[in-house]
């Protein structure tokens, strides 16, 4: 497995936990937003194996601002990192993916199905990001799955920005009462990446505890 971020100390620890578990992980540094990264990773993908089979879109950026106070650069930034990344991924990497077959999952959130105030460019790259799971599922079957998972609120590193009171309403949001774990999305990532999944394609999986499927107000 080959492990992607800008944060090089985090990724490093990752792969050598993966590691000391009885894994098989590499870190390599990539910027998901530049073509050329995407190319280095290229030259290292390929010099392991002609053939990928799993592909994991999941890099986060965010630029919180209503649209007229957001910054040109933050919105560019922001559609790169989220967005295009998954078009240069595709790009990359389409022959690979096709050579045995293999299963693309692309991280987009309840942002692409709902407006909350303040992410403008966060809900254009992740609305952007489910249509263009079906279409990449149309254009790359039958040799490609390729299916989004659609979190609500989960307690990761993004987390940790967040007041106690706004982790605890967002909680209350949910109808499971609590945010998600890392691991529970991690857990439908890895069922859409596996065979158990065989005849699921283009599909946006929520993973949100309820959160989308209950309103207060009538
Ligand atoms: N946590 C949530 O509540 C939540 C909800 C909905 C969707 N999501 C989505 O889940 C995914 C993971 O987010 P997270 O909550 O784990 O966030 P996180 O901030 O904990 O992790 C995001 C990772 O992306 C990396 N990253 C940022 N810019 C990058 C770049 N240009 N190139 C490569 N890597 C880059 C960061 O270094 C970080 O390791 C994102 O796609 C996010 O939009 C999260």
């Amino acid at each position: 497995m080959l492990l992607v971020d800008i944060d090089e100390p985090l990724g490093r620890e990752v792969a050598a936990t993966i590691t000391a578990r009885g894994g098989q992980a590499e870190f390599v540094h990539c910027d998901v937003a530049r073509a050329t990264d995407w190319a280095r990773l290229r030259e290292r993908v390929l010099a392991i194996s002609p053939a990928v089979h799993v592909l994991h879109s999941n890099a986060y950026f965010e630029a919180v601002a209503p649209a007229a106070d957001l910054e040109e650069e933050d919105w560019d930034r922001q559609l790169a990192v989220c967005l295009k990344a998954t078009y240069l991924a595709i790009k990359t990497f389409a022959a690979a993916l096709q050579r045995e077959g293999a299963s693309v999952i692309i991280t987009s959130s309840v942002h692409a199905l709902f407006g909350l105030p303040g992410h403008p460019a966060y809900a254009a790259a992740k609305g952007g990001l489910s249509a263009l799971t079906r279409q990449l599922a149309v254009d790359y079957a039958p040799a490609v799955r390729v299916n989004a998972v659609v979190p609500g609120p989960i307690a990761t590193g993004a987390w940790d920005r967040i007041s106690h009171e706004e982790r605890e309403r967002s909680a209350a949001a949910t109808v499971l009462g609590r945010l998600g774990r890392p691991e529970e999305v991690a857990a439908v990532v890895a069922f859409l990446a596996s065979s158990e999944s065989s005849y699921v394609t283009g599909a946006n999986l929520v993973v949100d505890g309820g959160w989308s499927i209950s309103k207060e107000s009538s």
